[in-house]
């Protein structure tokens, strides 16, 4: 008789996403999903046991029984792209968007991202966990299980470590799982006015105590008019690179700089946004292992009329994950299922892409393929039992949580 911690029983859609093949799920490999129909799944300390058919009960023994009630079961999901630990907020700036003051414009001026460096500086470490925690939990409740959390509203030695340190201690004490990303070239700081290139080297500076400590696995830059420029970006992480770390970049997002080419050309793990990717850089996506995380949330956040090329990247052959891009400024949401809607709608992707872009692909974009993203057998129970009965309802039915019950490392974490 086989004996499980945990038996969860009665699924209608086991979306396993257990693809056969390893690597980002790409091309044709989109149009289907592994899914197993009246399924059970068993958890044995923490770990994905059995999963099948639905089981007859008498055939199992286990200490806690969930009944899904026909609904669909799926792996935790991945959110690849947040800003987590950051002060402050920004509402004051909705009024200067409504009336038109571009994203940039607002960041020349000393607003935007530099306003939530003074804030981010004047925390205390305890007020920026407590408050990322709280942002955290919010994630976990849409389901997210794995998160990427970026520094960069520091842009000093001290609060980029402060950030860092508040990212490394929340992973230990939080059910979610957080991977970092040393994001210290975010905006030039208004002391570097003039000076990015000084800047950047202060910034290089930290990359050696951020490696001893182990206070982050990747560097991004923001890539983007008037912030910093391709050849300063292709400076700065060739170097990161040098130093032993995985690089990322934000590039493309509101003026097509040619980021994109820079993220293939020096084999980023991830490109983000992209909405403005030349035609080379597509190609060159295509034919690379960087993956191009999406955030269509920021596009609708921002107001624009554009989007990144979802469409004819799936179709070229790019491997595509998709972000909430949580941050205080351009994408203030926790919400990844509402982003899933918005890939539905403005990137024209399907609801098969739209999961592989949650979980594989999206795990691939912070090296945690291994980890996350599948239901599988010996892999952690990260698992989201959904009040939905099949996977196209979740970006269908948009704007409100459809979230059940969360399970990390098969302890119920969230219901
Ligand atoms: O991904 N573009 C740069 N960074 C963030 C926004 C950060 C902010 O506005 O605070 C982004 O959009
Ligand atoms: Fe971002």
């Amino acid at each position: 008789m086989k004996e499980f911690d945990t038996l969860i029983v009665n699924i209608g859609q086991l979306l396993t996403m257990d693809h056969e093949k390893d690597g980002p799920v790409r091309g044709k490999e989109l149009q289907t999903l592994p899914i197993i129909e009246n399924a059970a799944l068993g958890i044995t300390n923490g770990k994905i046991s059995f999963v099948g058919p639905g089981v007859d009960a008498k055939g199992f023994v286990a200490k806690q029984v969930i009944d899904a009630g026909g609904k669909l079961v799926t792996p935790g999901l991945v959110d690849p792209h947040t800003h987590l630990v950051f002060g402050g907020s920004r509402e004051h700036e909705l009024a200067l968007k409504q009336q038109g003051v571009p994203y940039l414009e607002i960041l020349e001026q000393g607003g935007g991202i530099l306003s939530t460096v003074r804030a981010t500086r004047e925390a205390t470490e305890e007020e920026l966990l407590a408050k990322a925690s709280f942002h955290l939990d919010r994630l976990l409740s849409y389901g997210i299980t794995t998160v990427e959390a970026k520094s960069g509203y520091g842009l000093d030695h001290e609060t980029e470590l402060k950030q860092l340190r508040v990212a490394k201690r929340l992973n230990e004490l939080h059910q979610v799982d957080i991977v970092s990303t040393f994001l210290g070239a975010h905006a030039i700081p208004q002391e570097y006015k003039g000076r990015a290139d000084e800047f950047l080297t202060l910034m290089e500076r930290l990359l050696d105590v951020i490696r001893e400590e182990e206070l982050a696995e990747f560097v991004d830059i923001f890539c983007e008019t008037g912030v910093f420029s391709v050849d300063q970006s292709r400076a700065f992480l060739t170097y990161a690179k040098s130093k032993g770390f995985d690089v990322k970049i934000h590039g493309d997002e509101i003026d097509s700089l040619g980021g994109t080419e820079l993220a293939v050309e020096i084999g980023a793990i991830s490109g983000d946004h992209l909405v403005g990717a030349s035609d080379e850089g597509i190609k060159g996506l295509a034919s690379s292992n960087t993956i191009a995380v999406l955030l269509p949330g920021t596009s609708f956040y921002l107001g624009k009329e554009k989007n990144a090329r979802a469409r004819e990247m799936i179709d070229a052959g790019v491997a595509v994950a998709l972000s909430t891009d949580f941050n205080p400024g351009s994408s203030p949401t926790e919400n990844l299922q509402f982003i899933m809607t918005l890939a539905a709608l403005k990137l024209k992707m399907t609801p098969e892409e739209i999961w592989y872009a949650v979980t594989v692909n999206a795990a691939h974009a912070i090296k945690r393929e291994n980890v996350a993203g599948k239901i599988a057998i010996h892999r952690d129970a990260d698992l989201v039992i959904w009040n939905a009965s099949n996977y196209s309802y979740v970006p269908y039915h948009y704007g409100v949580n459809h979230v059940k019950s969360v399970l990390k490392r098969g302890k119920v974490v969230c219901e």
